[in-house]
């Protein structure tokens, strides 16, 4: 099956999973005109929210306006700029009159010589750009408006590789730690605000980035191969990371459901970063 058709299909099951977490909520997520963002944006959309799609990429973020329907709207955000984030974050209030969470969930990979010694800093500033200051002015601006309403939900999307080394390139592993450590401080002033400031971090995801990675990696390998390499990658036996669990875990945090839960990062990963083995023999081998 090709990437589109498996996309269309995984699309259509999501929209059939319904219901109303967040009837009457207005969401505004970066990233989403694609994978995890766009997995989110359905799942709001079909638990009553109405959402603002704020992504670089201008055409893919309307086809994905498209396919969500009605209550998705497409605004056009590169988050290294700030006077783009302030103006998706206007433009949401002045078609909704409300902002109820924000979901900075816009993130890129990043390709420099593996180590530290080699390390690209031109290509770390980039990625620091989008992953970490684009993280933080979308808080700005979002707590901005929510401060005088005195309530708000705000996420983020950091990732394992933010928890443990080895997991991606410094770069990367640095720029989602740095995340997580941003939900902490921010949650530590805005609760007195009744704002929720929390943060997800997933496992590897066959999304388009992960798959470009993988092509980089190993140039001429079929998508379905690597598809195979990235979702054999986990411990928990008899599942895959997907955006939907992703998007599961985002409902959670920004309904009431978690209604006193800030400051706290949901880890996405089947039990990969619980542990480790020690890989001793089984006591029958050693004699
Ligand atoms: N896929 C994974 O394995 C994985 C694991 C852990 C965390 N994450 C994080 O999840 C988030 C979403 O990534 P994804 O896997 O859905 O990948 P994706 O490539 O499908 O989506 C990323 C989206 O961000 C947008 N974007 C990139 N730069 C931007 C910018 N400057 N301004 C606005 N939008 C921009 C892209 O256009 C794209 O739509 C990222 O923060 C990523 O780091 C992904």
């Amino acid at each position: 099956m090709s990437r589109t058709l498996l996309a269309q299909s995984f699309y259509r099951l999501l929209s059939s999973q319904t219901g109303s977490k967040l009837e009457g909520k207005v969401a505004l997520i970066t990233g989403a005109a694609s994978g995890i963002g766009k997995a989110t944006a359905t799942k709001f959309i079909n638990n009553g929210a109405k959402v603002v799609i704020a992504d670089i990429q201008q055409q893919l973020g309307q086809e994905t306006v498209e396919q969500l329907g009605p209550n998705a709207t497409f605004v056009t955000c590169d988050v290294t700029k700030e006077s783009d984030i302030s103006n998706a974050v206007n433009f949401t209030i002045s078609k909704h009159n409300q902002l109820d969470i924000m979901y900075n969930n816009a993130g890129v990979p990043c390709k420099t010589p593996p180590s530290i010694v080699d390390l690209d800093l031109a290509v770390f500033d980039k990625v620091m750009d989008i992953n970490v200051r684009g993280v933080v002015a979308g808080i700005k601006h979002a707590s901005r408006v929510m401060i005088p309403h005195r309530t708000g939900s705000i996420l983020c999307t950091a990732s394992v590789t933010g928890l443990m080394g080895g997991l991606s390139q410094h770069t990367y592993s640095v720029s989602k730690s740095a995340v997580i450590g941003i939900i902490k401080s921010v949650a530590a002033e805005l609760c007195k605000y009744g704002i929720r400031v929390n943060c997800i971090s997933p496992f590897a995801i066959p999304t388009q980035f992960v798959m470009d990675e993988m092509s980089q990696i190993y140039p001429g390998v079929d998508d379905q191969r690597l598809l195979e390499i990235v979702n054999n990658a986990g411990v928990l036996k008899g599942a895959k990371c997907e955006p939907n669990d992703v998007a599961n875990a985002a409902l959670y945090l920004v309904s009431d459901d978690a209604k006193y839960v800030s400051g706290h990062n949901l880890v996405v990963d089947g039990g990969f970063s619980s542990f480790k083995s020690l890989g001793f023999p089984a006591p029958d081998e050693v004699h």
